[in-house]
């Protein structure tokens, strides 16, 4: 979107270690979230609110409301571009229903009797668009086609391994050809980093192989803080022990968990909400579930039931009508097909078992809503340096992420990004870049190709993976997060001695996957750092030994910087908080509440 919008204006050129369409956007499911109101009354402002609240009050308020004002537009140029959304009967955008997504209920009255209809503040509503289950891949393929319409040069499968920084600005980047092992230097005037997440850090992930994370961890290395690092969402529905999404819309769409008992257990961890309750909270309950020995035959999972006969029972249609197995496999035919391949089980006919996921990154290199990165609390602009979606933390999803928000984020901030990197590369010269900046590149990788083969890399990166699965997970102490940083540190001590088996030049997977491993150790160290100095519980960071949010000391955002060998400082920032006029007096206009759904 980003290339897009710059091209325009711009000579442009997108540098990705995958060929383009295979990049992650592709493997969102469920849809995009803009309040069209296509199906049912909604406002950009409802969208705002439950954003905030879903983020638990950490969200930067601006950044949000930008979000949901400015998704409506960008929806419908989608659509112009060609983007195949499912329809309604009446021709227009179809929307679904997603977790945490609501509008005020109509019908509320604060004395009804609890449990019943009229008792429920806010109900559910249809605001995600779509393109049946792979809205990610329609968005991927749209604005692939329209780079190339509109002359963006394509880089395909040169990985990013620098940035090049000069006096505190960014010039340009390092790549390398991966076909040739040729380092090729890139001058820029502006650089936008848009890597994506970095969820192959955990064991059980619903990110492909390739979200390493480099961005961020190369920004890290450069001395620029990271955001948030602690708050990583845990999707409720991955395939059991695989990890793979089956996508929220299963839940939207009428979808219910269950436990060993056949209780529909969200009913009591969310009443107002259920099973459409945001995914911090859903996953919580399945670990407590769990836990309390209620997962499918004693073990770590439980049910999701997407069959037409369990949404007609529980009156979960989003039509409100009673629904046929035809109207579900229309709704949701990669779902199903996953379900088929990869564990055997017909969700038409039979729940299938599911686990939470590690998903997406709330936190990433901080930016403002230019999609200029940030290098302090106080909001210093790093020139030349630009980041946008996963990467970024523009800091819309705060402590815990909306599903259909990530879709929404990447296409607004990535266009208003795209944006002002072509009105500042309009008004300046190309500034010099040193000689041979790829220097530090081609040392570490000769280091690395140079000494003997050592233990494989790969056992390091499961270690890696277990320990954060284990003690940087859905729930964290103190003692388990300590053991994380002295794990994480120890494989960071091991890694510099790493030596591979592949010294070739010609597609050396090998070589990049250590690199990339070594991406996801500094983020895996920040990640620990900031989850441990944060003493308070909120959305996706649930400490149980300060299980109670603190807004009176951790109403703020963390950053954290990498210094020195394996050290890390965490430093603190505020949220940035709209205020209004209201009887006289300044006030603001998202008070904190408690976030109950
Ligand atoms: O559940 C899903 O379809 C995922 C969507 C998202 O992460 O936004």
């Amino acid at each position: 979107m980003a290339a897009l919008e710059s091209s325009k204006r711009v000579g442009t050129a997108v540098v990705s270690k995958l060929y383009p369409t295979r990049s992650h956007t592709g493997a969102a499911q469920g849809g995009i979230a803009a309040a069209l109101a296509n199906l049912e009354d909604d406002s950009w402002e409802n969208h705002a609110y439950d954003t905030i609240k879903g983020g638990d009050f950490l969200v930067d308020q601006t950044a949000a409301e930008v979000l949901c004002r400015e998704a409506v537009e960008c929806i419908y140029d989608l659509e112009h571009m060609g983007l195949p959304f499912d329809r309604t009967a009446d021709g227009r955008i179809s929307q679904r229903r997603f977790g945490g997504h609501s509008k005020p209920n109509p019908k509320y009255d604060p004395t009804a009797p609890p449990g019943t209809d009229n008792a429920r503040p806010r109900v559910p509503v249809q605001r995600a668009c779509h393109a049946a289950d792979r809205t990610g891949h329609m968005i991927l393929q749209t604005l692939y086609q329209q780079c190339i319409k509109q002359g963006v040069t394509f880089f395909d499968e040169f990985h990013m391994l620098d940035l090049i920084m000069v006096d505190g600005e960014c010039r340009g980047i390092v790549a390398l050809e991966i076909a040739t092992s040729e380092l090729h230097v890139f001058h820029a005037k502006n650089v936008l980093i848009a890597t994506g997440g970095f969820g192959r850090m955990f064991k059980v992930s619903s990110n492909a192989y390739a979200l390493t994370g480099d961005g961020p961890a190369i920004a890290y290395r450069h001395g620029l803080p990271l955001e948030d690092m602690e708050f990583y969402q845990f999707h409720p529905t991955g395939i059991y022990r695989l990890g793979i999404l089956l996508s929220e819309a299963c839940r939207g769409d009428g979808g219910i968990m269950f436990n060993d008992k056949g209780e529909r257990f969200m009913e009591k961890y969310a009443p107002n909400l259920k099973d459409l309750a945001s995914r911090d909270v859903c996953s919580r309950s399945i670990y407590q579930e769990v836990r309390a020995g209620r997962g499918i035959g004693g073990k770590d999972f439980v049910y999701l039931d997407i069959r037409a006969d369990t949404i007609n029972k529980y009156k979960t249609s989003p039509t409100g009508k009673p629904v046929d197995s035809a109207w579900v496999e229309s709704r949701l035919p990669d779902i199903i097909d996953f379900a088929r391949t990869y564990l055997g089980v017909d969700p038409i006919h039979e729940p299938m078992p599911i686990q939470p996921t590690a998903h997406y990154a709330m936190g990433g290199i901080p930016t403002n809503v230019h999609g200029q990165v940030l290098r302090d609390a106080e909001g210093t602009i790093v020139a030349g340096l630009y980041s946008a979606g996963e990467s970024a933390c523009v800091s819309v999803h705060g402590a815990n992420r909306l599903g259909t928000n990530s879709l929404v984020d990447l296409v607004v901030y990535g266009r208003r990004a795209g944006r002002a990197m072509a009105r500042d590369a309009l008004e300046r010269e190309f500034q010099p870049i040193p000689p041979h900046p790829e220097a530090p590149t081609r040392t570490a990788i000769d280091a690395l190709l140079s000494r003997p083969r050592t233990e494989p890399w790969a056992k390091l990166r499961d270690a890696m993976q277990v320990t954060m699965m284990d003690n940087c997970g859905v729930y964290r102490t103190a003692e388990t997060l300590t053991k994380a940083r002295d794990d994480i540190a120890d494989l960071k001590r091991r890694y510099q001695h790493l030596g591979i088996q592949d010294k070739g030049t010609v597609f050396n997977t090998g070589l990049l996957e250590v690199l990339e491993f070594g991406c996801l150790l500094d983020l895996a160290e920040a990640t620990v750092a900031a989850a441990l100095s944060r003493r308070e519980s909120r959305g996706g960071h649930s400490r149980e030994d300060f299980p109670n949010r603190d807004d009176a000391n951790f109403f703020k955002h963390s950053l954290a910087y990498s210094y020195g060998e394996n050290q890390t400082s965490v430093v603190y920032k505020d949220v940035d908080v709209i205020m209004v006029e209201k009887d006289g007096q300044r006030v603001p206009k998202y008070p904190l509440e408690v976030r109950k759904y």
